[in-house]
């Protein structure tokens, strides 16, 4: 059976998922922390910057390939790294890899991930990125570190902006823990999309899988997510980003970056690559808009370091403004995560192919026929 014809945007996407998965886990994807401030910023930032039309001009081969890290991509984009895409839909970040690795897109595996980076190498057996934390554990981040690169990661994403886990009400009232606890309101939630509680019996995994087989044999997984939530590492001096980039043979990019000085900070330290991203609105509330943070930090080490972004996007026009005003690149997060959860691996594919169709029409009509002819000057902000 086809796609519903009717889901032709990632708006109709997260609505499809909204009605297809439980609320605790659509409100994980959707939410930000506190307030949410941040996370309908960064929407809001974009909405205000209007593309400028262009006419009368050959349009009629336009090229979107680029270049990620020396890896030719038929498009600016490449996967976010999210936590519990597993529970979005069975085993689901192997199947994301594998849809990301059709599509010629880079796929960026999240440390908190239901599937392992084991079950990565055994379910789809090709090259990704792999997302860190620093933990105050050495250990336990050295363990981390030694999966990805045994199974198959090429480049290593540190994410910064989580030093402390900032709180997420929607999470918190839904009472949402890993493996999802059986509580009342829990198990009526489920009970409510019983397609969802059918699909997740095949699930691998329901549990954090990378943490899996640091802990002894026995602890229980609300234990080890307790355990773990203490040990995001508050103290990035030089000396622990230095610790890990000599822990690491393989090129390194920095999440999480919003202004110059860091920017600066992040090459210094020896990054090939930077993303300036708030995590979608998830960490500091009350923030900047990422596309407003990027023109200054695009000044400062672009050309010198690859520039990604994300933040916000939910459509090709969105990437359109993010090239505009700097990025090299992309990372697409919810966007990806409403296909998914509206149908599975199909609705994921769905999602990245209207991204980047949306992208293609964009630069149509500015009078763009390649990445290198969206400028600044195309966007007009009011
Ligand atoms: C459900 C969810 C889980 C996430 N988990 C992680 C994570 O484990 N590591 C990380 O670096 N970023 C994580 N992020 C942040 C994303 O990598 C990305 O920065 C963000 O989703 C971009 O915003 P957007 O979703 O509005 O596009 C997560 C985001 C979401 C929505």
């Amino acid at each position: 059976m086809g796609l519903d014809p009717r889901l032709t945007d990632i708006v109709a996407l997260r609505e499809r998922a909204r009605r297809r998965i439980p609320r605790a886990i659509f409100d994980y994807v959707d939410g930000g922390s506190y307030t949410e401030s941040t996370l309908s910023e960064n929407r809001v930032a974009l909405d205000r910057l209007r593309l400028k039309q262009r006419v009368m001009r050959d349009v009629s081969n336009r090229d979107l390939s680029t270049t990620i890290l020396g890896q030719n991509v038929p498009a600016p984009m490449m996967m976010a790294p999210t936590g519990l895409t597993g529970l979005v839909h069975p085993n689901g970040e192997v199947e994301a890899l594998k849809v990301a690795h059709r599509q010629g897109l880079p796929f960026i595996h999240s440390t908190s991930a239901i599937c392992s980076a084991d079950d990565l190498a055994e379910g789809a057996g090709v090259p990704y990125w792999f997302q860190v934390y620093i933990m105050k554990d050495r250990d336990f981040t050295r363990y981390l570190l030694d999966m990805a690169k045994r199974s198959g990661a090429t480049t290593l994403v540190i994410t910064v902006d989580l030093v402390v886990n900032a709180l997420r009400h929607r999470d918190a009232v839904n009472g949402l823990s890993v493996p999802l606890r059986l509580t009342g309101r829990s198990v009526l939630d489920g009970m409510t999309k019983p397609g969802w509680a059918l699909r997740m019996l095949r699930a691998k995994r329901v549990g954090f899988g990378n943490y899996a087989g640091y802990l002894p044999k026995g602890t229980g997984t609300q234990s080890m997510a307790k355990w773990v939530a203490t040990q995001f590492e508050p103290l990035l001096t030089p000396e622990a980003i230095g610790w890990i980039r000599d822990a690491w043979d393989g090129p390194i990019v920095i999440k999480g970056i919003m202004t110059p000085e860091d920017a600066r900070l992040a090459v210094d330290y020896g990054a090939q690559g930077i993303v300036v991203s708030n995590h979608g609105g998830r960490q500091l509330d009350g923030g900047q808009a990422t596309i407003d943070a990027l023109p200054a930090i695009a000044a400062e080490v672009g050309g010198q370091v690859q520039v990604y972004a994300d933040s916000g996007i939910r459509t090709g026009a969105d990437i359109f403004r993010f090239l505009a005003r700097g990025a090299d690149a992309c990372l697409i997060g919810r966007a990806a995560l409403y296909g998914m959860g509206a149908a599975g691996p199909a609705g994921l594919e769905h999602a990245l192919t209207l991204l980047r169709n949306e992208l293609d029409v964009a630069m149509a009509l500015t009078g763009c026929r390649s990445l290198s002819d969206i400028s600044p000057d195309l966007l007009i902000q009011d």
